[in-house]
């Protein structure tokens, strides 16, 4: 059985086109015997960490106040969801050349000191190694091949770099670029990254 998390951030909710090509993505590297487990960010659902929350994490689980057992709860249950995926899908739209600010808290939530990396006599060391991601990075212009834009991508490296830090290192990109554009353009933006997914193949798993 392969688990995979699809995790997506824009604020258009289902008609955005990192959701969409995502959940084409997640269909293809599921197939029929997969466990999928979603979550959409809004910023109603995914709180900024706080200082409570942060603290609630050093309190002895029989220690904690019924609020603070809720937030590490909470806390717990983001990181629970990665360390279970085979498989994580990202659907992240480009926001001011960097990611949505929902997606930054639930990246607040996973990297823990002690939990998804440790600090090791040789410095920081990546405790999710093993995983394969895809991040459908959707934007508005072009930052890919030679667009002078490019060196205003900080989506990209800065997504590579987080995971990296983690030890994940299987990190494709699928891009959707030109949807500001509209028109032609945008459809031209969506079918490249389609005819992406189209072309990934993962090993085919046992029933
Ligand atoms: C708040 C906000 C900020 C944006 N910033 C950028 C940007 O810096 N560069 C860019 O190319 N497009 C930018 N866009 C456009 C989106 O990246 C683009 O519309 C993308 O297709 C949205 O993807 P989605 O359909 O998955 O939501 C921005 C859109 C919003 C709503």
């Amino acid at each position: 059985m392969r688990n995979v998390l699809f995790v997506t951030s824009s604020l258009l909710g289902e008609n955005a086109k990192s959701r969409q090509v995502g959940a084409e993505l997640v269909a293809r590297v599921g197939g029929t015997h997969a466990r999928v487990v979603e979550r959409h960010l809004t910023p109603d659902n995914i709180p900024h960490l706080t200082l409570e929350t942060l603290g609630a994490l050093g309190v002895a689980a029989d220690q904690r106040s019924p609020v603070q057992s809720a937030a590490v709860q909470f806390a717990d249950q983001i990181i629970e969801e990665v360390e279970a995926a085979d498989v994580i899908v990202i659907g992240a739209p480009m926001y001011n050349f960097s990611i949505p600010s929902t997606l930054k808290a639930w990246f607040d939530y996973i990297a823990r000191a002690g939990r998804t990396f440790k600090y090791t006599a040789n410095g920081p060391e990546g405790q999710l190694k093993g995983k394969k991601i895809y991040v459908i990075a959707s934007r508005g212009g072009y930052y890919t091949g030679e667009s002078p834009a490019r060196g205003m991508d900080f989506q990209e490296p800065y997504i590579r770099g987080f995971w990296g830090f983690l030890g994940v290192t299987d990190v494709n990109f699928i891009h959707v670029e030109g949807q500001a554009i509209g028109g032609e353009a945008a459809a031209k933006g969506v079918a490249a990254a389609r005819t992406a997914v189209e072309k990934i193949e993962l090993p085919a798993l046992a029933a």
